[in-house]
């Protein structure tokens, strides 16, 4: 079992805590979240890319990125273990600064912040703002000028058009999508990204720390951080020739990737952070520029396998799916259960795999093979797409899917008017509801009849 254990009487245990106790406690579907394996995760990204880059003489700020989930508690912990909050919109700023994240520790992402975004960002005095458009910086700009505040520290996001990670939609360096100022020359030799730069050191409005470079998400070895790591480092040097700055800091953004079904082998941050802190010192030797401080930003690799969702199984229905090819018939379970894709997207948004497993009992029954679907109307309801499960599941019975803990509740809908399911901490054998099951009230809330 990925995320626990189980008892004698085959129970899955999460943080000590048994399901079985979990689901009376708080119904299903729930998402569970293991705040011991959280901190450890967010320890082990900080401590091995700390080592990693003081080894090189450099340094490293760990960013949890929030969009993947995120709450008060959750900001909390991650500043707990030394990281630093990376948000992605106005929502996402206000649960880390009701934690008490102090501003200063705090970035602040998108493509298309609005007006009273960055205000907020501003008044806050946040650490960074990662600008991503020449409009943006036009408008940061005048902002910063009508308030007569000091100037707004920014970092310039770009493209080094380095494609990796799992799925085109989550892979957000290549040129065709709609982040970043690309890095690709043009006949002149100038380019968006340095173009931007350059703009930016010229503002009295801003205060370029440096460049950021995010290239996708899932990525499972350290290749592309050491290519994009060695554009955005040419970039740095380009943009020290031509306007005389050479800025502070590179962040390389997240996208460390996990294990979602067994067997798979997770990105070690200990040999990522050690493959990219070896070749970021090569090149600066090569560049023959001093080596800038670095940060990243991972989401999924701190809160995803910490989560784990739990389910009610409500039918179960056998369905022919095809002969074989001696004349038998092919039959797949169709195992429904009391959520879907308004409480994990990614599956039919990514065609995303998972791993499931029965969580109230063991059972000696053969094996067969189910999809796990939700109850949605619609057909691409998918939990788990193709797993095997005893032969005697039935309604009653829990499922556990893990490795749910990023991109799950934070991608969350209320498809179907169906109210979101709680976060659910567990540590030592004790539960902390981190947000409440939503219901029927908290939608009708909002209809205005
Ligand atoms: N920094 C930036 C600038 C990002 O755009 C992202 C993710 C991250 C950090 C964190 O990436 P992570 O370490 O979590 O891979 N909804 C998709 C993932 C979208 C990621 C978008 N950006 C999914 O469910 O797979």
């Amino acid at each position: 079992w990925p995320a626990g254990a189980r008892r004698d009487d085959g129970a899955v245990v999460i943080g000590g805590v048994d399901v079985r106790d979990l689901a009376a406690e708080h119904g299903t579907p729930a998402y569970v979240l293991d705040e011991d394996a959280f901190r450890a995760r967010a320890r082990a990204y900080r401590t091995a890319f700390a080592q990693a880059f003081e080894a090189i003489g450099s340094g490293v700020d760990v960013y949890y990125a929030g969009k993947a989930f995120l709450s008060v508690a959750v900001a909390r912990w991650a500043r707990e273990e030394g990281l630093r909050v990376d948000t992605a919109s106005g929502g996402e700023l206000e649960t880390a600064l009701r934690a008490g994240v102090p501003g200063a520790e705090i970035g602040l992402h998108g493509n298309n912040k609005s007006d009273a975004e960055l205000h907020r960002a501003l008044d806050e005095g946040v650490g960074r703002i990662i600008v991503d458009s020449m409009v943006e910086i036009d408008r940061l700009a005048a902002i910063v000028r009508e308030r007569g505040d000091g100037p707004a520290p920014v970092m310039v996001r770009v493209t080094t058009g380095v494609h990796a990670g799992g799925h085109e939609y989550i892979s957000t360096a290549h040129e065709d999508q709609k982040f970043g100022l690309s890095v690709a020359p043009r006949a002149d030799g100038s380019s968006p990204a340095l173009d931007a730069l350059v703009d930016a050191v010229g503002r009295p409005e801003l205060r370029l720390l440096g460049i950021h470079s995010h290239i996708g998400s899932q990525i499972l070895d350290a290749d592309g951080f050491r290519v994009a790591a060695r554009v955005v480092l040419g970039l740095r040097a380009d943009l020290a020739a031509r306007a005389g700055a050479l800025v502070d800091e590179v962040d390389l953004g997240g996208g460390y990737g996990i294990a979602y079904l067994p067997g798979e082998v997770p990105l070690d941050p200990a040999r990522v952070a050690g493959d990219v802190a070896t070749a970021v010192a090569g090149i600066a030797t090569e560049l023959g520029t001093p080596l800038p401080r670095f940060s990243i930003e991972p989401g999924r690799a701190i809160v995803g396998p910490a989560g784990v969702t739990l389910y009610t199984v409500g039918t179960v229905k056998p369905i022919t799916v095809g002969t074989t090819d001696d004349g038998g018939t092919f039959v797949r379970t169709y195992v429904s259960v009391d959520g879907g894709m308004s409480d994990n997207i990614r599956p039919a948004l990514y065609g995303a795999q998972y791993h499931v497993e029965l969580a109230n009992r063991v059972s000696d029954a053969a094996p067969v093979l189910v999809r796990v679907v939700g109850k949605h109307c619609e057909s691409g309801d998918i939990v788990v797409h193709e797993a095997y499960l005893p032969g005697d599941v039935t309604a009653g019975d829990l499922l556990a899917v893990p490795a749910t803990g990023a991109y799950g509740r934070s991608m969350a809908s209320n498809y179907n008017m169906l109210p979101r399911p709680p976060v659910v901490a567990v540590s030592d054998g004790g539960t902390r509801v981190l947000v409440r099951r939503e219901t029927l009230d908290d939608l009708f809330a909002l209809d205005q009849g």
